[in-house]
């Protein structure tokens, strides 16, 4: 087998169903990716990266920013999501549009048709980042999924129940994976293991993660 014909066996995986509602899709963006790199690339430069502070007192390893009518942020007075980049407060940059088609395609494809996101955070993982368990439990609507995209280098990700004393199980995430939760594992734990080093064709030593999230506009 050719290396052509190995790459489209990858791509064409039949989804992982992984939890009850959650399911990863194998290469479903990776066709797309340049493009929708390009997106977040010019999202980023309108609301850089920045390591943020936890409540309790510690930087963030992982370097985060947002665009969509809100965005997820931390500091030391807690977590939460704002119209505003605290820094410049102005507005987070909008979803760009290719980024929010992909995301409404992988949740209908994953069972969750109607998927209407506000916000996206974006999360750079350079090697030896990691971010640790937690849920996502900072929305108002937990009715709908989250949709997390990963780009370029790969990552463990740890995937559990919504009990912390459920031990996670584990998946390698490649360039162009789909993970989608919502139902009974909307609340699930989860995180990612620390990044190996390595080098990405198209993103070099990072890892770039986009999670697609309805917080609900009364925020
Ligand atoms: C997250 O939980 O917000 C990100 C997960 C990931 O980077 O795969
Ligand atoms: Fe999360």
């Amino acid at each position: 087998m050719d290396l052509f014909d190995d790459l489209h066996l990858q791509a064409d995986a039949a989804p992982t169903p992984i939890a009850p509602g959650a399911v990863l899709l194998h290469g479903f963006a990776r066709d797309g990716a340049p493009a929708l790199l390009q997106a977040v690339e010019s999202v980023l430069q309108q609301a850089p990266l920045r390591h943020l502070q936890t409540p309790g007192g510690y930087t963030m390893s992982v370097a985060m920013s947002n665009c969509g009518a809100l965005g997820w942020v931390s500091s030391a007075s807690g977590y939460r999501y704002s119209a505003c980049d605290p820094p410049s407060n102005q507005p987070w940059p909008a979803m760009p549009a290719c980024l929010l088609e992909l995301a409404q395609r992988a949740a209908s494809q994953a069972g969750y048709p109607l998927f209407a996101p506000d916000a996206c955070l974006i999360n750079e993982y350079v090697p030896g980042a990691k971010l640790s368990l937690h849920q996502d439990k900072d929305e108002l609507d937990l009715r709908a999924p989250i949709v997390s995209l990963s780009l370029g280098l790969p990552a463990v990700f740890l995937f559990g129940t919504p009990s912390r004393k459920d031990r996670p199980q584990r998946y390698r995430l490649v360039h162009g994976d789909v993970v989608v939760w919502g139902g009974p594992s909307r609340l699930a734990y989860h995180g990612v293991n620390a990044l190996a080093d390595g080098e990405h064709a198209l993103l070099g030593r990072r890892r770039l993660n986009l999670t697609f999230r309805c917080v609900g506009l009364k925020q």
